[in-house]
């Protein structure tokens, strides 16, 4: 399929890299395509970026039938652009779609069409270690109809954002909160898809952590709520003695692609591992024994982040001595420098866009 490239008239200007915050700042030109139920995904597009316009009746308004995903393109000194692990997002957006009766798309198309935007939106892409190019692929049900069944008409994006760190304080560490009263997602529901439900399930909850002064929900499993799941926007590791333990993915936890760079990672390293459930109990007693070294959340927007406190009830956990640790620091050094291009990718998790 052809890509119909309509450019903007006059290009916006990309905020200093010390002024980017997370979300604000979008390019210019955005990827657009359709899908009917007769000719299959359809006109390919880059057009500038601007408001979409679309029936109120528009599924998605009201069943929420829609999917995204989140990853990056960093520039490297040499002044390259390249995209970390993209194609593993669109296959997470593939069982995104299978998950919520979406569409899926083609990997290797989209690949194509991302590098075909990024090539023009280049100078977008900021250059300071801790900024990059967030991409946003997302696909709407648009069907004009208020019965409940899956739509027949789609819609795919994606739209690029120069981004700096998702929490204003960077790297230092975050507090987060755990919720004993509310659940993101259940065993057997859509928890491990990144569908926009899940995200508007958590407000609530968050939005009691942060008039507690916590910037984020840490999950616990909702049936028992016993067991840690994952936190607001990223998932979550404890080093205990010098075990790095994160929660098993059970099917109510997103599959981060950080999370599975971190375990790769740290298996190469030696370090040893494990991928298990961890109740709040076993937090408590590490914490109160001295074994509790770290912790931390990974993420694409979130990168590592140390978390310094946690809230469960009546029992503050502060964790280190508010300094990133140096497992936490560890993960970042090596996963920042794949990304920006300063040390070898051995990985193969480098994909070169120009
Ligand atoms: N968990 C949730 C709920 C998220 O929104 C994200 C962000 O994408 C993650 C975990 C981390 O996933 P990834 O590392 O693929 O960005
Ligand atoms: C990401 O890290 O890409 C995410 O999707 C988190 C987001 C909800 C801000």
């Amino acid at each position: 399929m052809e890509i119909a490239v309509t450019r903007v008239g006059q290009a916006g200007t990309r905020p200093k890299d010390e002024d980017l915050g997370f979300g604000t700042a979008f390019t210019d030109h955005m990827f657009v395509m359709d899908y009917s139920t007769d000719k299959g995904w359809h006109d390919p597009r880059i057009e500038p970026f601007a408001p979409v316009t679309l029936s109120p009746a528009a599924m998605v308004f009201h069943y929420g039938q829609a999917i995204f995903e989140g990853l990056k393109a960093y520039k490297t000194p040499e002044k390259k652009v390249q995209l970390f692990r993209a194609r593993d997002n669109f296959d997470r957006l593939n069982r995104s779609a299978r998950g919520l009766c979406i569409p899926e798309v083609d990997i290797d198309f989209v690949m194509d069409a991302l590098k075909q935007l990024l090539k023009l939106e280049k100078d977008w892409i900021p250059e300071t270690l801790g900024t990059s190019l967030y991409i946003r692929p997302f696909i709407i049900a648009t069907d004009p109809f208020l019965g409940v069944r899956s739509s027949f008409t789609f819609k795919f994006f994606i739209i690029l954002c120069s981004v700096g760190a998702y929490y204003a304080g960077g790297l230092a560490p975050v507090k987060i909160w755990v919720s004993k009263d509310h659940v993101r997602a259940v065993p057997g529901g859509v928890g491990e898809f990144k569908t926009a439900g899940n995200y508007a399930a958590s407000l609530n909850a968050g939005e009691i952590a942060k008039k507690q002064g916590y910037a984020q929900v840490l999950w616990l499993d909702a049936l028992e709520r016993k067991y840690v799941e994952e936190v607001g926007a990223m998932n979550i590791f404890f080093v205990i003695d010098d075990e790095l333990v994160t929660p098993n993915l059970t099917g109510s936890i997103l599959p981060g692609i950080t999370r599975f760079s971190v375990i790769d990672l740290a298996k190469k390293w030696g370090m040893p591992v494990s991928e298990r459930k961890i109740s709040m109990d076993e937090v408590l007693d590490a914490h109160a024994s001295g074994r509790l070294k770290e912790v931390f959340g990974s993420g694409t927007a979130a990168v590592i982040s140390p978390v310094g406190e946690i809230c469960y009830g009546d029992r503050v956990l502060h964790i280190g001595d508010g300094n990133p640790g140096p497992v936490a620091m560890k993960f970042y050094q090596a996963l920042t420098s794949i990304q920006y291009g300063t040390a070898k990718d051995t990985e193969n998790w480098i994909e070169p866009v120009v």
